[in-house]
């Protein structure tokens, strides 16, 4: 799997306070590789580097064009030292969260090469980093993120190296998510939603960390323009001052700022359409955000159309008709086993013009098996009994991702009834 929502390094003006009504304090941000704990522009908490199981800390060749310190430090783990496989375990009250990572290279080791790695979440792979980066990455480095739940108490982020270079990571966010975002109660818990896309249409990039405006769960959205087909021409609509009901509520919290700004087409017969990079093989969670914020329309049934995802027509929308004017309305849709990339979102008018505030893409990953927890528990205790060297990487789960290989010296089947992995052999 490759990730990828990339988002080019932009001028970092400062950040808002982080609000989080779900777990009370709960939300870390840790500057990977840095000394020092700081506050960020406005009441952003940013840790000095902890939770890590070895590795080392590093500065980026060109500082100087980071304007946030946590940005231009970053924690490597060269697997001849540090092993391959090593680990951030935050302690945190089992929940649902919110994961941002942002990881860059810069030359910081003058070796002018970007190194293959690949990220876990709870024993589950999420992120594929493989040499050689795109430039815009490998200069100014990227944010990736996703939701996912803890059972246990730590989240374990892991990094394991696939050739001699070693993994690195800048900074790492975690916030509090509702247990019921996202839709938790119909699909499970046992899944991580990897973002693939969080857009907002007929704005520019916004979210902590990159302006003022607040999002419950420090969610980033990015502009629509670069994934919309670029030959259909569209006009930006804003809500002018009026306020959005329905926004910032439970479980998902959209902010405000979403929909106080949409696009619409030009042309009466266009359909507006988004092309959304995927991998494929994987179901996709799309999220569709609307409100009517035209002034033009003035009752159900005069702005009428039809979404189509990979070409097929899905539903039907009648905003006014659903929730009248000035009021959010979002909806979503599971996308089966993907088999081509990219995702084609189309929506097609049938009476008036369609029109559109916000749209998300998270890849739904299924979680992979992990080791039967006594065997990890008494792993991690020979472990320190026989105080095994850090380049032996044996952190995190011995087995799991059953991608990875497993802890050196260490080897792992599945158990009989397939449902977890177990240590055979030492
Ligand atoms: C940073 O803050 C944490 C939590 O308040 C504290 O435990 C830690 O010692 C501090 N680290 C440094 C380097 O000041
Ligand atoms: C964001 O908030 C900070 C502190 O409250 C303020 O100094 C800054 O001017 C604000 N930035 C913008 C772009 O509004
Ligand atoms: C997904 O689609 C591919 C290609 O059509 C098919 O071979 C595969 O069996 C499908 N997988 C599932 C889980 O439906």
């Amino acid at each position: 799997m490759s990730l990828f929502f990339l988002l080019s390094l932009p001028l970092l003006l400062s950040t808002p306070p982080s609000r989080d009504p779900f777990i009370s304090g709960v939300s870390y941000n840790i500057d990977c590789g840095g000394t020092a704990n700081f506050t960020s522009g406005s009441a952003r908490h940013w840790l000095a580097d902890r939770f890590f199981s070895a590795g080392s800390p590093a500065v980026v060749a060109e500082p100087h064009r980071f304007l946030q310190p946590q940005e231009s430090t970053l924690r490597f783990f060269a697997p001849n030292s540090a092993g391959k496989k090593n680990c951030y375990s935050v302690p945190l009250p089992p929940g649902r969260y919110y994961l941002r990572t942002f990881t860059v290279y810069d030359n910081y080791d003058s070796k002018l090469r970007s190194p293959s790695f690949d990220v876990s979440v709870e024993g589950t792979l999420v992120f594929s980093w493989r040499s050689p980066w795109p430039e815009d990455a490998s200069r100014s480095g990227a944010y990736a993120d996703l939701i996912a739940s803890v059972a246990d108490a730590t989240l374990d982020v892991c990094f394991y190296s696939i050739a001699t270079d070693p993994p690195v990571v800048a900074s790492l966010e975690i916030a509090a998510v509702h247990r019921l975002a996202y839709d938790s109660a119909g699909t499970g818990t046992d899944l991580i939603l990897v973002n693939y896309g969080r857009l907002s249409a007929g704005s520019g990039l916004f979210g902590p960390g990159f302006t003022n405006d607040s999002d419950a769960f420090s969610r980033v959205w990015q502009s629509d323009a670069d994934y919309r087909n670029p030959n259909v021409k569209i006009k930006a609509l804003s809500a002018g001052g009026h306020r959005i009901l329905g926004t910032n509520q439970p479980p998902n919290y959209f902010p405000d700022k979403l929909y106080e700004t949409a696009v619409t087409t030009v042309s009466p017969s266009a359909a507006l359409e988004y092309l959304l990079p995927v991998d494929t093989r994987l179901d996709y969670m799309v999220w569709f955000h609307f409100a009517e914020i035209d002034l033009g329309v003035t009752a159900a049934g005069q702005r009428v159309f039809d979404i189509y995802i990979d070409g097929e027509n899905v539903r039907r929308i009648d905003i006014f008709k659903q929730v009248g004017r000035f009021t959010a309305f979002k909806w979503h849709y599971i996308v089966e086993n993907l088999t081509s990339s990219p995702l084609s979102v189309k929506l097609e008018p049938v009476v008036g013009k369609p029109i559109i505030c916000g749209l998300e893409n998270y890849a739904m990953v299924p979680l992979d098996l992990a080791t039967i927890p006594s065997q990890v528990t008494a792993m991690r205790a020979l472990k320190e009994s026989l105080r095994i060297p850090d380049r032996m990487g044996w952190n995190g789960d011995p087995c799991a991702p059953s991608t990875w290989d497993a802890w050196e010296g260490v080897t792992c089947h599945h158990s009989k009834d397939g449902s977890a992995l177990v240590v055979t052999q030492l």
